[in-house]
């Protein structure tokens, strides 16, 4: 006979929501069973109780206070779907400080309050999951919590953001501009009303965060890593790349390098040979290279309403068997709940500054005798030597310039490349892209 069911308060039924609901119930059985007993919808809040969904709440207390839920008698597991930031925060809180398990999937609410609420849970002796908060199905988190638990990364680069990953590929296969490629995105679902957070690479730094703070077991505060994202890509751009054997991805970078931990947001050229340059629209990837491991790749789809479900479910099933566990031998939960928190040192980080890079330029030029010259005399003032150039004949008193550079100070690239947009022979803003080669 099943044990009683384990009651969960879910905050939280749009997309992902609706998707969870929708797989408790398709998977009901297999559920049962992987989590060594029923799981069963006590409670729900959204924002409009009132609102017709195309999912069955059937028995299930519907309201719109997420604290409410997460102070309920009737809710043995949170789970977070919301989003946002003050108001989730509030209700898990609430619900760890009552010694309830969570799981969520908001990247922003960990990459904000992660520590604090890990510690919490640790405190209360609580889970707190939120698989799905970086790269929704791929497994990474528990990746880098179990199997790579002792492992010691050197590197990892992950493209954890499928709208931008979406329209780089659109532009690169299509010839497309930006904003052309940023509609077929909104148009197949891949891109929200207000992408902003997408484009500006605010998300692939939160998920970054994440990752580093567990990939490097370090404290990485929230909004530390220097991030730029991929408004004002051109066509030429993806071409160029091309040229030259190369593809561009928005990267999220953490490298572990003698002068510290080198971690950042940004566009990037990558050799076409990486794997990561076959990961294209909408798929994610991380790749991870450790000192024992050697490299990994994982892979698939980061977003969407049953890839990020299912993650959300695995955590579920996780947190249901162990507390089934727990009480039947009546001892606390393990350790490997907050995985986070362990063996955390304190890592000396490497600003951007002082990153060494390789860089693609890109400069409109007026047909003016010297230009070239006044061009390379700007980078080399600023230490920055030229390793392969290609010019495009002049076309109505005006050409294109293209030029890699070698490896430099990333400071100094910038201000080489601020002294050539001064030039007056210099048309327009010199378009300027890392390249990321290791
Ligand atoms: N969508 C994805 O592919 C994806 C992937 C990975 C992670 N995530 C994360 O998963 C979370 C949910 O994303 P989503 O796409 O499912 O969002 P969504 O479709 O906008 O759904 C949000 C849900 O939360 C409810 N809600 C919002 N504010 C509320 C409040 N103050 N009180 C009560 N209920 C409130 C909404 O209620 P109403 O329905 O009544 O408006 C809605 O049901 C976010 O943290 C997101 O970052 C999403």
């Amino acid at each position: 006979m099943h044990p009683s069911p384990l009651r969960i308060g879910l905050l939280g039924c749009g997309v992902v929501g609706s998707g969870l609901v929708g797989l408790l119930g398709s998977r009901e059985r297999a559920v049962t069973d992987a989590a060594g007993g029923p799981l069963r919808l006590s409670r729900i809040a959204v924002r409009h109780p009132s609102k017709q969904r195309d999912v069955d709440l059937t028995g299930v207390a519907i309201g719109d206070d997420p604290v409410a839920v997460a102070d309920a008698e009737d809710v043995d597991i949170l789970i977070e779907l919301m989003g946002g930031l003050e108001e989730p925060l509030a209700a898990v809180r609430r619900a760890l400080e009552r010694g309830i398990p969570v799981i969520t999937a908001n990247k922003h609410l960990m990459s904000a309050h992660g520590p604090e609420l890990e510690a919490l849970a640790v405190a209360k002796g609580v889970a707190l999951r939120h698989e799905a908060s970086v790269g929704a199905v791929i497994p990474v988190l528990q990746s880098l919590d179990q199997g790579l638990r002792t492992e010691r990364c050197s590197l990892l680069v992950g493209i954890l953001n499928g709208t931008t990953n979406f329209i780089l590929s659109t532009m690169e296969r299509e010839g497309r501009d930006f904003s052309e490629a940023l509609d077929a995105a909104r148009t197949l679902g891949f891109a929200e009303a207000d992408p902003s957070l997408d484009l500006s690479g605010a998300d692939t730094a939160q998920k970054m965060t994440l990752l580093a703070r567990r990939a490097f077991r370090t404290d990485v505060p929230h909004g530390s890593i220097p991030t730029e994202g991929i408004v004002g890509m051109e066509p030429e751009d993806l071409r160029d790349a091309e040229r030259f054997g190369y593809v561009v991805k928005l990267l999220g970078i953490g490298q572990r390098l003698p002068e510290g931990l080198d971690l950042r947001v940004h566009p990037a050229f990558i050799p076409k040979r990486y794997l990561l340059a076959a990961v294209r629209d909408e798929y994610n990837a991380v790749y991870l290279r450790g000192d024992a491991a050697g490299s990994m790749l994982l892979y698939g789809k980061g977003a969407g309403a049953l890839p990020t479900a299912q993650a959300v479910l695995g955590d579920l099933i996780a947190v249901a068997r162990e507390r089934r566990l727990c009480a039947a031998n009546g001892t606390p939960p393990p350790a490997a709940s907050a995985p986070g928190m362990p063996h955390r040192e304190p890592e000396a980080r490497l600003a951007l500054d002082d990153v060494r890079t390789k860089v693609y330029l890109r400069l409109t030029v007026q047909d003016q005798a010297g230009v070239l010259a006044q061009i390379t005399q700007r980078l080399g003032a600023a230490g920055v030597s030229v390793a392969q150039m290609f010019q495009e004949p002049f076309v109505r008193g005006e050409a294109s310039i293209t030029l890699l550079t070698h490896e430099a100070r990333d400071r100094d690239v910038r201000d080489a490349v601020a002294a050539i947009a001064a030039l007056p022979a210099v048309r327009r803003a010199p378009r300027s892209i890392r390249i990321f080669d290791r």
